[in-house]
């Protein structure tokens, strides 16, 4: 058994503040979408990937993708990357298990991958995640409202993992709904499904503003990539 995993990568990258894509930026010579689909080709249990890609950087993107063999498809996203997702769902064979995971977040380990895969198999939903280090609090207009327990906040990474129909139904009851969520699990909540949480580890970052690089670069660094 084998799992398809969905790459979107057919954001802007604004907050990065760069003029291109994000995951275009290059780390150690090599573009953030190349590190990020080289863990799962390197994925014995991955068989398939698919992307999202902005129209203008379907080109881009093969070229930079040419050498993988597991890359079976990229297909235009949308204004939203829920709605990026949905058009790969709709156009990827049936399977067990798919995976999402952004193209932002190059650096998820392989034991989070197999274990990912294991708790979508025995329980058809299972989301990486870690337990957040911080105090957090609800604020409103700069005035804190109230202190949340910590003891119970996990900071939510990707992979997540689903069962292909669980995943399918979320996603068309979503857009039934008009519900727009900002991770994947948030549509399978909605159905009322439980959702596993496996522990990663919090190497597995997503590169969002521009200090990220450089906590990118020391994770290479210590990893020899
Ligand atoms: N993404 C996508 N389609 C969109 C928006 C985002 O495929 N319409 C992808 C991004 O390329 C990224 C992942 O979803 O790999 C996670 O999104 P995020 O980190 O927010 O990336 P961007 O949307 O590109 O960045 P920003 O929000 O700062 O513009
Ligand atoms: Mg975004």
């Amino acid at each position: 058994m084998m799992y398809t995993v969905i790459i979107p990568a057919a954001g802007q990258g604004k907050r990065m503040g760069s003029d291109k894509n994000k995951v275009l930026l290059e780390l150690n010579q090599r573009p953030i979408i190349f590190h990020t689909v080289s863990r799962f080709e390197q994925d014995a249990s991955c068989n398939a990937i698919y992307l999202a890609a902005r129209q203008e950087e379907l080109t881009e993107l093969t070229t930079i993708l040419q050498g993988f063999t597991k890359v079976k498809g990229l297909v235009v996203g949308g204004s939203e990357r829920q709605y990026s997702i949905h058009n790969v769902l709709k156009t990827i064979p049936p399977c067990e298990v798919v995976m999402v995971h952004d193209a932002a977040r190059p650096f998820v380990s392989h034991e989070t991958l197999t274990q990912l895969y294991d708790g979508a198999l025995a329980r058809k939903a299972a989301i990486a995640a870690v337990q957040v280090k911080d105090t957090i609090k609800v604020v409103n207009d700069l005035i804190i409202d109230h202190t949340l327990d910590r003891t119970t906040l996990w900071q939510v990474q990707t992979p997540q993992a689903f069962a292909y129909d669980l995943l399918m139904e979320a996603y068309s009851q979503a857009e039934r709904d008009g519900f727009l969520g900002t991770d994947d699990a948030s549509l399978v909540e909605r159905l009322g499904h439980p959702v596993s949480v496996v522990v990663s580890d919090y190497d597995n970052i997503k590169l969002t503003t521009p200090e990220d690089l450089y906590f990118a670069e020391a994770i290479m660094k210590k990893r020899g990539i």
